[in-house]
């Protein structure tokens, strides 16, 4: 098991549990919250069953926004999109492993265009597939749920995909972080750290929450927990 070391993870509240209705105030929220990014995700109902958002509405976050956008495609064929998302505000674009053939040329594509690239594993990929692309690549994501849909139960696998990743990013000295997005809480967050997450997404918990500002600086702070284990 690998311990973290005295760093707070990264906090990306994820907004498709925002109220779109009033989605102004929920980012507002986050502005003065101590979360680190915006996780925004964008389904186009054929990658994954369900349809999400679109440029306008990341264009209109990023207006308001003080914070980094984690733009998360579970779209097929995204390469034909990349100049669109970095125009729309995205900091950081995350391509599915299982949505690209020329997964390098992607990576590299979204690279020159500005961005940090990421690349999202679902619960049925297994980590060493990344070993080729590892050292290339900024930030890998592991779904701990099948994407498509926010507030769904943690499968409990993937603190063990965290750990073998942890153990190739260390193993190829790469300066790769590792997300976790769905099914994230205060108990499978924890375990998360202690197996080498550096950045936690979390949408049902921070929302549904009688006060989710105080539940982001909970899980921003639970670094505290695990600093005795050192
Ligand atoms: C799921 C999305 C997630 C989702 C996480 O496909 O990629 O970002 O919002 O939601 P929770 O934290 O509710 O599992
Ligand atoms: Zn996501």
């Amino acid at each position: 098991m690998y311990f973290r070391n005295m760093t707070k993870p990264i906090i990306a509240p994820s907004i498709l549990s925002a109220d779109f209705s009033n989605l102004g105030k929920d980012i507002e929220m986050i502005n003065s919250s101590e979360a680190d990014w915006f996780h925004v995700d964008v389904m186009d109902g054929v990658f994954v069953p369900n349809i999400s958002l679109g440029f306008p509405i990341i264009k209109a976050i990023k207006k308001i926004a003080k914070k980094t956008l984690d733009v998360h495609l579970m779209i097929v064929q995204p390469e034909r999109y990349i100049t669109d998302f970095k125009n729309a505000g995205a900091d950081i674009l995350s391509v599915h492993y299982e949505a690209c053939t020329h997964l390098h040329r992607t990576v590299y594509a979204i690279k020159e265009a500005g961005m940090k690239s990421g690349i999202v594993i679902n619960p049925h990929t297994p980590v060493h597939l990344l070993k080729d692309i590892i050292k290339d690549v900024d930030m890998v994501c592991i779904m701990g749920v099948n994407p498509g849909f926010g507030g769904q139960k943690f499968i409990e696998n993937t603190y063990t995909k965290c750990a073998d990743l942890k153990s190739l990013i260390i193993a190829q000295d790469s300066s790769c972080l590792i997300e976790i997005d769905g099914g994230v809480n205060d108990v499978t967050a924890l375990k998360l750290l202690e197996n080498g997450a550096d950045v936690l997404v979390a949408g049902n918990y921070v929302f549904s929450a009688k006060d989710p500002v105080a539940t982001i600086a909970s899980l921003k702070n639970l670094t505290a927990h695990t600093q005795n284990v050192l």
